[in-house]
């Protein structure tokens, strides 16, 4: 007898949205292409903070984007108004997309819509059918998984309805069991792990590592042969130990001032990183003035040779006034402007200059 064969159909891909902070669509787009070979994500017109791309596989694998704030099911209806979509047809569509994105180690309970005009009776005659196809309960305000309606940005008519795949955005880490005021957004740091060198032999440090945000982001991107994170906060310091633990990483701690000269003595580092004060939250503008200069030399004392180092801060000026003071000890390779609410903060990356034209010290 012939043998059977099983001809494997793959799934015909759906349209995907991933979204970020603006100004970090580059950290997302070369995370997507590496990761998802084939994908070639697009822009979407009129935005700045969404990719968009065909994807055939499972939505699970798009929840481990590191860089990503959150990932929707694009599902588009040429219809001239929502409510149209009450319709038996298109509700059954959504249902399915609900279904499809459902996460089993975190499902969803109830759904909220997000929309321009969510109030109307339109929205509310759709909350009410889409409640009774997707058995999920509508919870306006706390629902957990986001159903968005908008004006289909590529066609000239239609409405989109996007569907999270996840209950929570990308964005909230599972890992973050501790909380610390002013900790970083895990996606800028997942951006700034990617703008520095990611090899396993590399020694990290994280400066000033609060509740360790930049610390557990680039282990996660990959191994390191050791990893040190300083703060002069025992709580801090309890809270990043909280946070190695759960993302199951490790990485030494130790309690002291990193402007203090004799930190770390004969220790050495290729990737350095750190998030200072802004003078917000923590520390104030003035006393910045001297704790990001004695950063600069602190973490240049600490550089191995080629050594990289990525700051995070909101102090733009008072940075822009000390790199061309330390340019003989590093020098600006790239800088990144990201938005989150309200705030734009920046990615310094820097590279440390060669011993050869390094005996000078910094002009003061
Ligand atoms: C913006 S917070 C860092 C937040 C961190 N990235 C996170 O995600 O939790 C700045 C940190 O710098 C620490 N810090 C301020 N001055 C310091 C100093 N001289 N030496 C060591 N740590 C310092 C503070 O204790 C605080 O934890």
């Amino acid at each position: 007898m012939a043998p059977v064969r099983h001809t494997h159909r793959p799934a015909r891909p759906r349209m995907v949205e991933a979204t970020f902070l603006p100004g970090l669509g580059r950290f997302l787009a070369d995370e997507l292409r590496e990761r998802l070979p084939g994908v070639r994500p697009r822009p979407v017109p009129d935005r700045d903070d969404a990719l968009r791309f065909p994807y055939a596989g499972p939505l699970s694998r798009l929840r481990s984007l590191r860089t990503a704030v959150a990932v929707f099911t694009v599902l588009g209806f040429g219809v001239a108004r929502p409510a149209s979509l009450l319709h038996g047809d298109h509700l059954r569509r959504i249902a399915a997309a609900v279904r499809d994105g459902a996460d089993g180690a975190d499902p969803a309970r109830s759904f909220r819509i997000e929309a321009a005009g969510r109030d109307s009776m339109a929205f509310r005659h759709l909350a009410v059918e889409l409640a009774r196809v997707t058995g999920l309960a509508f919870d306006p305000h706390g629902g957990d998984l986001v159903l968005r309606f908008r004006r289909s940005p590529a066609a000239a008519t239609g409405w989109d309805v996007l569907v999270r795949a996840s209950t929570r955005p990308l964005s909230a880490r599972r890992w973050r069991v501790a909380d610390y005021p002013g900790a970083a957004n895990a996606t800028i740091a997942a951006a700034m792990a990617r703008a520095l060198p990611l090899r396993s032999g590399d020694r990290v440090l994280n400066l000033m590592c609060g509740s360790g945000t930049l610390l557990v982001e680039r282990l996660l991107a990959g191994p390191a042969r050791a990893a040190v994170g300083v703060d002069a906060d025992e709580s801090a310091l309890a809270a990043c130990r909280a946070n190695l633990d759960a993302a199951g990483v490790r990485a030494d701690l130790v309690h002291a001032d990193a402007a203090a000269p004799d930190l770390l003595p004969r220790r050495r580092f290729e990737v350095i990183l750190a998030d200072p004060p802004w003078g917000t939250r923590h520390g104030d503008h003035a006393a910045n003035e001297a704790l990001y200069g004695a950063m600069l030399r602190t973490a240049r004392r600490l550089a191995a040779p080629g050594a990289r180092f990525a700051v995070l801060t909101h102090e733009v000026r008072l940075m822009e006034r000390l790199l061309p003071r330390h340019e003989r000890h590093w020098h600006a390779e790239e800088v990144h402007r990201a938005f989150q609410k309200g705030h734009h903060p920046r990615i310094y990356v820097l590279g440390a200059v060669p011993p050869s034209d390094d005996h000078a010290g910094e002009r003061r």
